[in-house]
């Protein structure tokens, strides 16, 4: 099969990793890709936001399925756009309705009222309300969340411990923070516990596979500490994620988000990433993305045992009950080594040497660069994914930080506690 793949990151490259390892396999394109995507396929320097040029490249090379790695273009659209234009082509991702389930907070929380599905109580205001908003505020005990309904890179939800302090945030929020995205806010009751990501593909008729479980850690310092970032490392699989645990997610999040979807009307035929919190062994939702996770993506696909390219089209046809999802039942740990200065301002351009082949350990590119001479560069905040396999997570997390500390480049940066949380 001839496939494209949108995006650039380490999600990217993990994704690709694994459709070159199909035999079904023919040709890979990666838009726009990095430095490490290219072992994989061939790099396209295209924005898989413009979508009439991703149209062009599709028909020229007769690719048959789009694999949408980020949510910009599933909230802009692109399979409304490829289902108008050029109705054969597969496409891996949910449509504009279904992926207002993460470009919309304040939708994604009334489609979890409408189905019951385990979520923090909480009400949407915009300016005109602020002073119900306000009156909300009051009804709420500490910490305070507040979520900027729109898309906000990964930035718009504030965590906030003093009333008066959340008071002066949400009307921040709502003057423009975050532009149009914070025009409405979801306010929410704070929920205490332990984090993890699941990951459902799923085909628009009730089929849907779940894909092994991670954990990612969000902070920038060791601990929890510091201001968030894309992610610094994640584990699968994740030990609280029980049988009995994965078992009420399912009853209680996943089959209820199939149905509703389905009963809305909504062909979603793509990723769920349920971002879940275990409140004293109940899970509930924080969040909904319509794609992977990132770094979770770079411990899920090494996990997964079966053929992804079978995965994918059964998603994106509409028969995904017929293929399997086997997990690999070794522990896989990843650790992101990050440009000095990430999540804050960051230089790029910095070569990077040291043993980019270890043995044992699959380095996934995330912001790295090319160039036509073969240096390559560091070219964002995250710079590479360290993933390793190990008969538990212990010996995985070994093995991906020997082979971290073997990376070099100034500023060099990661955390030296990834998965140590659940191990204590
Ligand atoms: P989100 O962008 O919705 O994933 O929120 C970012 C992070 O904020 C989550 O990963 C959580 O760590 C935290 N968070 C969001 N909502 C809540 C909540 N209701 N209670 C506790 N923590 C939350
Ligand atoms: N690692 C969290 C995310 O991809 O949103």
């Amino acid at each position: 099969m001839k496939i494209l793949l949108l995006g650039s990151g380490g999600r990217e490259c993990a994704i690709a990793r694994k459709i070159r390892k199909s035999p079904r396999c023919e040709e890979l394109y990666i838009a726009p890709g990095n430095g490490g995507t290219c072992s994989y396929g061939s790099n396209v320097p295209l924005s898989p936001l413009d979508f009439p040029a991703v149209l062009d490249f599709v028909l020229a090379k007769d690719i048959e399925m789009v694999v949408v790695g980020n949510e910009d273009p599933l909230v802009a659209g692109i399979r409304d756009f490829f289902a108008e234009n050029a109705p054969k082509v597969l496409v891996v991702g949910p449509g504009k309705d279904g992926a207002a389930l993460e470009g919309s907070k304040d939708f994604a929380k009334r489609f979890m009222a409408r189905h019951n599905i385990p979520t923090a109580r909480y009400q949407s205001f915009t300016k005109d309300d602020i002073d119900k908003a306000y009156t909300f505020l009051e009804t709420l005990t500490p910490p305070y969340v507040l979520k900027a309904d729109g898309l906000a890179a990964g930035k718009g939800v504030l965590i906030i411990d003093n009333l008066d302090e959340a008071k002066k945030s949400l009307r921040e929020m709502l003057d423009g923070m975050f532009g149009a995205s914070s025009a409405t806010v979801v306010i929410e009751e704070f929920l205490s516990g332990i984090e993890c990501s699941v990951f459902v593909l799923t085909d628009g008729n009730g089929g849907y596979r779940i894909l092994p479980e991670a954990k990612d850690y969000k902070r920038i310092g060791e601990g929890d500490t510091g201001l968030n970032t894309g992610g610094m490392g994640a584990i699968s699989p994740v030990p609280f994620a029980t049988p009995e645990f994965m078992a009420k997610v399912e009853e209680r999040i996943i089959k209820p988000t199939i149905e509703g979807l389905k009963a809305e009307g909504i062909d979603y035929r793509g990723f769920i990433f349920l971002g879940l919190i275990n409140v004293k062994g109940e899970p509930m939702v924080i969040e909904y993305n319509v794609r992977m996770g990132d770094p979770e993506t770079e411990v899920v696909m090494p996990r997964l045992a079966s053929d992804l390219i079978d995965l994918l089209e059964g998603a994106a046809r509409g028969d995904l009950a017929e293929i399997p999802a086997e997990a690999d039942p070794r522990a896989a740990a990843t650790v992101m080594v990050v440009s000095g200065g990430y999540p804050g301002s960051y230089p790029k351009g910095l070569p990077i040497t040291g043993n980019l082949y270890p043995q044992g350990t699959i380095l996934y590119h995330a912001g790295t660069k090319l160039t036509p001479n073969g240096t390559l560069l560091t070219s964002g905040g995250r710079v590479i994914a360290a993933t390793s396999f190990g008969k538990d997570l212990p010996e995985a997390l070994a093995r991906s930080y020997r082979a971290v500390e073997g990376i070099e480049y100034d500023g060099k940066y990661y955390r030296r506690d990834i998965g140590q949380d659940v191990l204590s």
